[in-house]
């Protein structure tokens, strides 16, 4: 690769400095020091070619859904479908400025309805909003409603949010920055809900109770109706981390099992991009007696015209810009139209059956804490092996497939939290075990050195946590 010299030509960089328009006096802007000003600029002389080899090589760098399999626990990376991104890139949707008025936009407020609607019925709730900007923040969101509602009804003293140890961390902080203080309990030995734990610790101070069901440990609480029992008993609202609805979406609901409210992650069960607390979508749905709670505005329909309803008169406000991530809705309801609900539901069983199939190819060979029937990921610790999560994790990477999450749920030791999604093929899902299989063969030594087939070895993972460069 040759470099030419270009060099400025120093009289028209005169001209510049000197002339009527661009002089230094005139706009008394601080001349630029000559120590510092660039004489010279060497700029690669490079064909076509080679700079779009350069680019599309850096492109494959980089591991996504559209290049491997993604087990990626508690994420949940599902592939995501072109024709839905087909659709969000159409310009009679992507050119439509998010303040037309209704009239004119008749065609996105009845994706946004129908939308509201689905999720209305499909978890067993009365009202929805799609205004929250990511998982985390429809639980924010919730837990907002549950303090403005406990003030409503005079019991603004229940200050306290109770979720069990294996919750996801976005729920302890959401509730933390709604202004509660978070009282959590442990869970058993089968990842269930800790009964007593929770009778303990409910009292007239309690303000909600928060559970991720299926939970992080992919396992479905079969006391949901005792737990049901004793929350509302105890005159606290149940809210339902719906991030798993991927595992039960066509089979049960969470207004079935008696919730107050609910989250949906669209990227976890409706394929949109996750969005990495941007540009995703984490609507809310409630029970009628938080309706008049929700961000304004919702989608309403009045014979065959739709409109925005501004009229609750104790909603919390708005949490998003407009009317939220409208274009994550848009793909989220362009896949729910094309599977259909015979066909989420197919999701839904896929899902689960995939991660007992690598359930128990992962038996035998890594410690599986929680026994029988997993929902839609599965937990396993490497510590029967001897062998780290993080290195195991690495010669996964290394030999060319995206790790599971490590580390996570913080109460099993050395966790490799798998989650297969509906998407895996049977030969991806014997790939990945044939891996870890692999992997605690190796000899420490080696293992350690992992990866080497990538351009970044092993990085300083806690600086890089600690000491964040967020610009460059
Ligand atoms: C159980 C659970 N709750 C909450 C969240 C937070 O969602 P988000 O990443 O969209 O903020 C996640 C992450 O996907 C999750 O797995």
């Amino acid at each position: 690769m040759g470099y030419h010299q270009a060099t400025y030509d120093e009289r028209l960089l005169s001209e510049i400095g000197s002339g009527n328009t661009y002089s230094v006096e005139k706009t008394n802007r601080p001349e630029i020091p000559d120590g510092i000003r660039r004489k010279k600029l060497s700029l690669p002389d490079v064909a076509e070619y080679d700079v779009i080899r350069h680019y599309v090589h850096l492109s494959q760098m980089n591991y996504s859904v559209d290049t491997g399999f993604y087990p990626l626990g508690s994420c949940t990376m599902k592939y995501n479908p072109k024709f839905a991104d087909r659709m969000a890139g159409d310009q009679r949707f992507s050119r439509m400025h998010p303040l037309t008025a209704p009239e004119y936009a008749q065609g996105e407020l009845q994706v946004m309805y129908e939308l509201q609607e689905f999720l209305r019925a499909s978890s067993g709730m009365d009202a929805v909003t799609l205004q929250p900007l990511a998982g985390a923040q429809g639980e924010y969101t919730s837990m907002l409603i549950v303090r403005k509602y406990m003030e409503s009804i005079g019991e603004s003293r229940r200050n306290e949010i109770i979720i069990p140890d294996s919750a996801h961390g976005t729920n302890p902080a959401s509730a933390a920055m709604a202004g509660f203080s978070t009282v959590e309990i442990p869970s058993k030995q089968d990842g269930k809900v800790d009964l007593d734990a929770l009778r303990d610790a409910i009292s007239d101070r309690t303000a909600a109770f928060m559970i991720t069901n299926p939970s992080t440990l992919g396992v479905f609480e079969s006391n949901i109706l005792e737990i049901e029992k004793i929350v509302h008993g105890a005159g606290a609202l149940l809210y339902y981390d719906g991030a798993n609805f991927n595992a039960i979406l066509g089979v049960t609901a969470p207004g079935l099992m008696g919730f107050d409210m609910v989250h949906f992650n669209l990227h976890k069960t409706f394929a949109t991009p996750h969005g990495g607390g941007g540009p995703g979508a984490g609507p809310v749905a409630v029970k009628e007696k938080l309706r008049e709670f929700l961000p304004l505005p919702v989608v309403v329909k009045e014979g065959k015209k739709y409109s925005l309803y501004y009229g609750y008169r104790n909603s919390i406000g708005r949490v998003g810009g407009f009317n939220g991530s409208f274009i994550n809705l848009l793909r989220a309801w362009a896949y729910m139209k094309f599977k259909g609900d015979d066909g989420l539901t197919e999701n839904t069983r896929k899902a689960v059956l995939n991660a007992n199939y690598i359930g128990r190819k992962l038996e035998g060979i890594l410690d599986i804490p929680t026994k029988g029937l997993k929902k839609h990921e599965v937990v396993a610790s490497t510590r029967n092996t001897g062998k780290k999560a993080l290195d195991v994790a690495k010669y996964i990477i290394n030999s060319g497939v995206h790790a599971p999450t490590i580390y996570f749920p913080l109460i099993v030791p050395e966790a490799l939290m798998i989650e297969p999604t509906e998407d895996a093929s049977i030969e991806d899902m014997d790939n990945f075990v044939r891996l870890v299989e692999e992997a605690i063969k190796i000899p420490d030594e080696e293992l350690h050195r992992m990866p080497v087939n990538l351009s970044i070895g092993r990085a300083d993972e806690v600086r890089a946590a600690r000491a964040m460069k967020l610009h460059w």
